[in-house]
């Protein structure tokens, strides 16, 4: 039982997780072969699934992360791109990881910032995306899971920037999130 949850739904357990990034480092193995890559990883979600991610991956790489943040709770709010903190990307093959397309506004802002710094390409993939639930015409190249339209935590996706650790996907229910919005 995890500290504050009433009842843990668990979406996709560790085999699941471990045998979808499997998966989604075989077609990124297979679409770069050698080429060499620069992977960065959107903070704060992406954290586990980059980790986890990278070690799977064969070619020559490069890994580096920027910071977005958009969510209050389970509300979404204004969208802020970091990306300070980013390797060098002119005349590069990159690679976004995120940890989830919901609306698809941050991984569309994310790219466009990227592009105008010249990148050779841009590519994108994520753990989960969330059935029809998407505002904008693009989609990631690479992607793990469909998942239903439902609040999910774990494997690096927070409420209120916990729940990161654990090692599965779980559904937050309303009486979570009324148990988290009390601070317990
Ligand atoms: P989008 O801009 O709507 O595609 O949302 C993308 C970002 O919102 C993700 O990178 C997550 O950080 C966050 N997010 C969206 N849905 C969920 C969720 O179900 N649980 C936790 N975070 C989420
Ligand atoms: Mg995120």
């Amino acid at each position: 039982m995890i500290r504050g949850l009433k009842t843990v739904k668990i979406l996709l357990d560790e085999q699941q997780l471990n045998e979808g990034v499997e998966k989604l480092a075989h077609s990124i193995n297979q679409s770069y072969g050698s080429r060499p890559l620069t992977i960065i990883g959107i903070m704060t979600g992406s954290v586990i699934l980059l980790a986890d991610l990278v070690r799977k991956l064969d070619m020559p790489m490069r890994v580096g992360v920027l910071q977005t943040t958009s969510y209050h709770g389970t509300q979404r709010g204004p969208l802020t791109i970091d990306a300070d903190m980013m390797l060098d990307v002119t005349q590069r093959d990159v690679l976004l990881i995120d940890d989830i397309f919901d609306t698809g506004h941050t991984l569309t802002a994310v790219v466009e910032k990227v592009r105008q710094l010249g990148p050779k390409s841009i590519q994108s993939a994520v753990l989960l995306r969330k059935t029809g639930q998407q505002q904008v015409a693009g989609q990631p190249d690479f992607i793990a899971f469909d998942i239903p339209d439902e609040f999910v935590v774990g494997y690096g996706l927070d409420y209120n920037d916990e729940y990161r650790n654990l090692s599965y996907i779980a559904c937050l229910e309303p009486e979570d999130l009324a148990v988290s919005d009390q601070g317990s």
